[in-house]
């Protein structure tokens, strides 16, 4: 097939709503269920939430469409997109570590976050066997960190997650990515109304939606704005090529704008029916709502466990984690994968293989940083702690933060006027102030603020 702008040589989406489901698919995942409901109970509920939504809107909305549109123009993987953009635009080469970079971040977070999916997956399992019927906080608390002291059991569920993922990316964009997510997606969603619902009927619906939406602006320091900005980053799986990669299979007749707008909205809304299923059901056993792991792999088995018919919403609830977690897992392979598949002719599944191994390998490194090595410290991080914030706080940001400033300043104005086909002058001009000024400018204070925090104590500079 000749390689033409209208179609890409990895296949094409079938219609514009596969390209929402695959992206949204991407972007629904561990962040959302996991990690948003707890850190915006911790950082002031509704005020967070309001923030959050600011920054999807003001900086991860832009550089979504920043990413499809360049995808699309290029229609290849990240790496040869930003290859013939730069060629075709004059520009220098330079801009080709957008691609290169975004390959390597997506590896060093599907190395852990199989790890975590491992975990889901791990408690799909005890929670489907009864290990959590009428627990006490303590035994909860004991099944999790015997499961953590335990790397041999974790690798084990590593390995289903990682080997399901090569299982599921090797079938190919149309086979494999299509079934999976065509499947996975609507499912998902039926079994959050179905968690919603039963968290409605616990008893705490109340003091969930206290929990969630409380408007304590007083909570809401420089802090609270990165922790709400790096989230958006991550949810929307952006800065690494992810999205970039999905758009080269995006029909040409697709509206990029009404499409991510659509992909972001169902982003937030996974994110905060997931906050609204979980946390009711933690205030109808009189919990606390834990931190980090504590809240999704020690509160919720120990809720649900004490519900009736807990055991199988619990299992239900498990599997809606590692659905999520695989569809995110396929689009952090992608970029990688449709480059050595290019690059080399190779057969994508066997790519997948060895890609999967890679990852897998370097995932051990987080499992034992649970027990075995957890006091081996690198700049006083231990290894998983250590690979999570150069992926998501360093580089996904600078990803971020290159692709914004490569849409609008060194890509012509009529390939992106093009591919965004607005006709708007006021929409085209928002559009312009939001990627060349507020994305950039925005990612840059995160990124400066994460990379060097003495910045925002100015004790790097002795005061
Ligand atoms: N967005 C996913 C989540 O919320 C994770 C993810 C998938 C991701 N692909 C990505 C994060 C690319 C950053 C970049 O769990």
């Amino acid at each position: 097939m000749a390689l033409g702008k209208t179609e890409s040589r990895h296949g094409m989406w079938s219609s514009r709503w596969l390209f929402v489901l695959a992206a949204a698919g991407s972007a629904v995942g561990l962040g959302n269920i996991w990690k948003f409901p707890y850190i915006a109970g911790e950082n002031g509920g509704g005020a967070f939430v309001i923030i959050y939504l600011v920054c999807v809107a003001i900086v991860g909305i832009p550089i979504m469409m920043a990413e499809t549109l360049l995808g699309r123009e290029g229609r290849n993987s990240p790496i040869n997109t930003m290859r013939m953009l730069t060629q075709q635009s004059r520009s220098s080469g330079f801009w080709v570590v957008i691609g290169w970079m975004g390959v390597l971040a997506g590896f060093l977070i599907l190395s852990y976050y199989g790890v975590i999916a491992g975990w889901a997956l791990f408690y799909i399992f005890e929670m489907a066997t009864g290990t959590f019927d009428a627990v006490t906080p303590d035994i909860a608390n004991q099944t999790f960190n015997n499961f953590l002291a335990n790397p041999w059991l974790m690798l084990l569920c590593q390995t289903l997650f990682m080997g399901l993922t090569v299982y599921i990316v090797g079938k190919g964009v149309i086979k494999g990515l299509e079934t999976a997510i065509r499947w996975f997606m609507p499912l998902l969603f039926v079994l959050l109304i179905v968690l919603l619902v039963y968290g409605m009927n616990s008893g705490g619906f109340q003091q969930g939606l206290d929990f969630m939406f409380r408007m304590n602006w007083e909570s809401i320091d420089a802090d609270a704005w990165l922790i709400a900005m790096g989230q958006a980053f991550f949810t929307l799986s952006l800065g690494m090529g992810a999205i970039m990669a999905y758009g080269a299979y995006v029909p040409g007749d697709t509206s990029i704008t009404s499409t991510i707008a659509t992909i972001a909205i169902l982003d937030t809304v996974v994110a905060v029916a997931s906050g609204l299923a979980i946390f009711p059901v933690v205030f109808a056993n009189g919990l606390e709502p834990g931190q980090g792991p504590g809240l999704m792999f020690v509160t919720v088995p120990l809720a649900f466990g004490q519900l009736p018919l807990g055991a199988l919403f619990g299992t239900v609830f498990f599997v809606l984690v590692s659905f999520a977690a695989i569809t995110s897992a396929i689009s952090l392979t992608e970029p990688a994968l449709a480059y050595l598949v290019e690059e080399y002719n190779a057969k994508r599944a066997r790519v997948a293989k060895s890609l999967g191994v890679l990852c897998w390998l370097l995932g051990i490194g987080t499992v034992l940083s649970f027990n075995v090595l957890a006091d081996f410290k690198v700049f006083d991080r231990t290894i998983f702690e250590f690979v999570d914030h150069i992926s998501q706080n360093i580089m996904l940001p600078l990803g971020g933060l290159l692709i914004a400033v490569f849409c609008a300043y060194v890509l012509p104005k009529a390939v992106v006027k093009s591919q965004l086909g607005i006709e708007n002058s006021a929409l085209w001009w928002l559009w312009k102030l939001l990627i060349a000024v507020v994305a950039p400018l925005g990612v840059l204070v995160v990124f400066i603020v994460t990379v060097f925090p003495c910045a925002q104590t100015l004790s790097c500079f002795g005061a």
